[in-house]
């Protein structure tokens, strides 16, 4: 979508005037630009009693050459962020391409420079559909896309021009995430995504982007990786994401490490037929790294990122790793597998393990990682894990601000016990019981997180955070920023965590 500011003068196809609960008439300069006869019968729809300013609320008029759609957001003074992003977000969803592309968004009275800007961002948002294999005749495409103007008073203009100039950026990371976790299996296999992530690169002169395929992830003793994808006959391998490689070249930087199971049969210890389907989201962690270096990108921020994808499909084969094996990972530390089913920490301790070989000032690893994350906080948030307070605030409150919820959960040294209390391998890849699945898995993990030393000689461990994404990468309905599939979230969070750095 383009988007861009203007001042109150031209109309548009579609002009859309958010207003507050309250409205006897309608607000100034709403009619500005329409012709004599339009703006009286925008005036008298704006004062009968059909428009009330409650969310949910609207009221259509269609005049000749522009439809004016009021619509209702609520209290003034109660309205958040959130209710304003999301009422853009709904309010772009009910727009109809029939009465044209040209959308006009007049901010009128009552409007803080960052409510305009959440209200805009929903509509930049909620504009995606992944429509690439549907019929040409069955979507609405070739009507052109949508192009925004927002208008606000004078005073305004700047700080929404800048704002919405981010979002719009930001969104393409959103929504290259999107499309990727939309991706189906047969189509998005490792090697691809490697193949995607090096045409992405190709002519941006301050990104970096390194794939080690088959060959060099055995030559380096990535068993965790190579064991996971053994099994099908499209190969793992491991994506190395560098933004602005030659900066900060002596500091620490972040490292965000992401699960890329391209799908997820279970692999022997297979999973039930029924919803299987959904195991091609199981790469949402590595499409969240993708979009946010997209969105770095876009955005041309200035600072070094690391990212790491760990690429592997999951299946059942005569070459697939087995209950029982032991497997030597990256790190030296041999792992016991329990379930098959449990690959997603397998690929990442040589993920994190490797992080750490970048001394990064935090490493952030997303992963739909476990069914039992989704049984206790839904879809509505992500379990967030961590060995360090102060991360894990700022990547609560980065979460807060962009309605991308991370719910800290607990770290406990029981969780770690049972997880290194297998009698033949360092580290066990299941628990002893499906209880606490979800802090069990984060506390495997915690196991490939290398140790430092500090300023004062003292060794601990690298700050580390766990987005457990499996209830939020797919299956948001509450999410009016999206419609349908892979939600591209956190690349949002992400972006601000490490913006404000
Ligand atoms: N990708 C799944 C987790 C998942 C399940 C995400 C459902 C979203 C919805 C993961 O690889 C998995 O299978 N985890 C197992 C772990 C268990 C075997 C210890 C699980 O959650 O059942
Ligand atoms: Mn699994
Ligand atoms: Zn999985």
């Amino acid at each position: 979508m383009q988007a861009k500011t203007g001042n109150f003068d031209r109309t548009g196809d579609i002009m859309i005037i958010p207003v507050f609960t309250g409205v006897e008439k309608a607000p100034n300069n709403t009619t500005v630009g329409l012709s004599r006869g339009a703006a009286i019968a925008v005036k008298a729809a704006a004062s009968g009693d059909a428009l009330t300013g409650k969310a949910g609320n609207s009221l259509e008029v269609w005049t000749k050459g522009c439809t004016v759609f009021f619509v209702g957001v609520g209290d003034k003074d109660s309205l958040t962020h959130k209710g304003a992003r999301d009422a853009g977000a709904k309010c772009l969803a009910k727009l109809s391409k029939d009465l044209g592309t040209d959308i006009v968004v007049r901010f009128t009275s009552g409007w803080s420079s960052a409510n305009m800007a959440a209200f805009a961002e929903g509509m930049i948002l909620r504009d995606y559909a992944f429509d690439k294999y549907l019929g040409k005749d069955e979507d609405d495409s070739d009507k052109g896309e949508w192009s925004l103007e927002c208008q606000a008073h004078e005073r305004h203009i700047d700080a929404l021009a800048a704002a919405v100039e981010k979002s719009a950026s930001i969104a393409t990371g959103v929504h290259l995430a999107r499309d990727l976790a939309n991706e189906p299996a047969n189509r998005l296999y490792p090697e691809e995504f490697g193949r995607r992530a090096l045409e992405w690169a190709e002519g941006k002169s301050n990104v970096e982007v390194e794939v080690w395929d088959y060959e060099r992830l055995q030559k380096e003793g990535m068993q965790g990786v190579i064991a996971v994808g053994k099994g099908s006959i499209r190969k793992p391998c491991m994506v190395f994401f560098r933004l602005n490689p030659d900066a900060q070249k002596n500091e620490q930087v972040p490292c965000i490490v992401g699960k890329g199971i391209t799908f997820d049969t279970g692999g022997i210890s297979i999973k039930p037929s029924a919803g299987m389907w959904d195991m091609k989201y199981d790469m949402h962690g590595s499409a969240t790294v993708f979009g946010l270096f997209q969105a770095l990108w876009a955005t041309g921020y200035s600072g070094r990122v690391n990212g790491i994808t760990c690429m592997a499909e999951n299946m059942p084969s005569a070459e697939a790793y087995r209950p029982g094996d032991v497997i030597d990972t990256y790190s030296g530390k041999t792992i016991e597998i329990f379930s098959t089913d449990a690959e997603g920490r397998n690929v990442l301790s040589d993920g994190l393990w490797k992080s750490a070989e970048l001394n990064p000032s935090y490493i952030v690893d997303l992963a739909t990682l476990t069914g039992a994350c989704v049984v206790a906080l839904g879809h509505e948030a992500s379990g967030l894990w961590s060995n360090d307070k102060s991360l894990s605030d700022r990547i609560h409150e980065a979460g807060n601000a962009e309605d991308e919820l991370a719910w800290p959960m607990p770290l406990l040294p029981a969780f770690e016990k049972e997880m290194t209390g297998s009698k033949i391998a360092d580290v066990r890849n299941g628990g002893k019981g499906r209880w606490g699945g979800a802090c069990t898995a984060a506390a495997f993990l915690k196991q490939f997180v290398q140790e430092r030393e500090g300023e004062d000689g003292e060794k601990s461990q690298i700050p580390w955070a766990h987005l457990d994404i499996a209830g939020t990468a797919w299956g948001a309905d509450t999410n009016a920023c999206v419609a349908n599939g892979g939600t591209g979230v956190h690349v949002r969070t992400l972006h601000r965590l490490i913006t404000q750095d």
